[in-house]
């Protein structure tokens, strides 16, 4: 394990339960329909390919990338987007899938784009979420782990761009960014 990982909150084993658990509800919420996969860019890149692939229904998958300034720790209110979807969501129903649910900024910025582009429907789902950040309200419709409000790494997650290879979820060592 790397210096800098307090400990590991989500082990690999836990992820794979998770993926499973959610795609076999994906598959039995959309087995009348065509999902398009919508990943975040790029925190969501670990978990959507492994829902992608654990995923035996038609679908199809395309990628936005937003940001949101604030502290290195902490988003803002304010959303910009940094990569569009390359295709139309008129009609399609979507589901986007994110790395984690902090204050619900980012995600409550995406449904209002996702309406105004007119996607028949929009759900969320998400590997990590810590409710008690919530400072907009979103539903979310898939979430693999509630989690205590800690900064974590790995499986896509990152301090500054690192610990995205890491294949578990860990709690980052306050020394590294305070
Ligand atoms: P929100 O807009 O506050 O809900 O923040 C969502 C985004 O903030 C996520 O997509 C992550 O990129 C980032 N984020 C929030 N919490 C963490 C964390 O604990 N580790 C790494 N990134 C995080
Ligand atoms: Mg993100």
């Amino acid at each position: 394990m790397l210096a800098s990982i307090e400990r590991i909150l989500i082990t690999e084993e836990q992820i794979k339960e998770a993926v499973s658990r959610i795609t076999k509800q994906l598959e039995e919420d959309y087995k009348d329909k065509k999902v398009l996969f919508v990943g975040l860019l790029k925190g969501s890149i670990a978990f959507m390919a492994d829902i992608v692939k654990s995923y035996s229904l038609m679908c199809q998958i395309d990628f936005m990338d937003v940001s949101s300034y604030g502290s290195s720790t902490e988003s803002s209110g304010t959303v910009n987007i940094i990569k569009d979807l390359s295709q139309s969501v008129e009609g399609k129903d979507v589901v986007i899938i994110e790395d984690i649910i902090d204050s619900g900024n980012t995600l409550s910025f995406i449904m209002q784009y996702l309406a105004s582009k007119k996607a028949n429907s929009v759900r969320i789902c998400t590997l990590l979420n810590k409710p008690s950040r919530r400072k907009v309200d979103i539903a979310v419709d898939y979430i693999g782990y509630d989690i205590p409000d800690e900064f974590v790494v790995g499986y896509g997650l990152d301090y500054d761009e690192y610990y995205r290879n890491l294949p578990y979820v860990g709690v980052l060592k306050r020394s590294v960014y305070s």
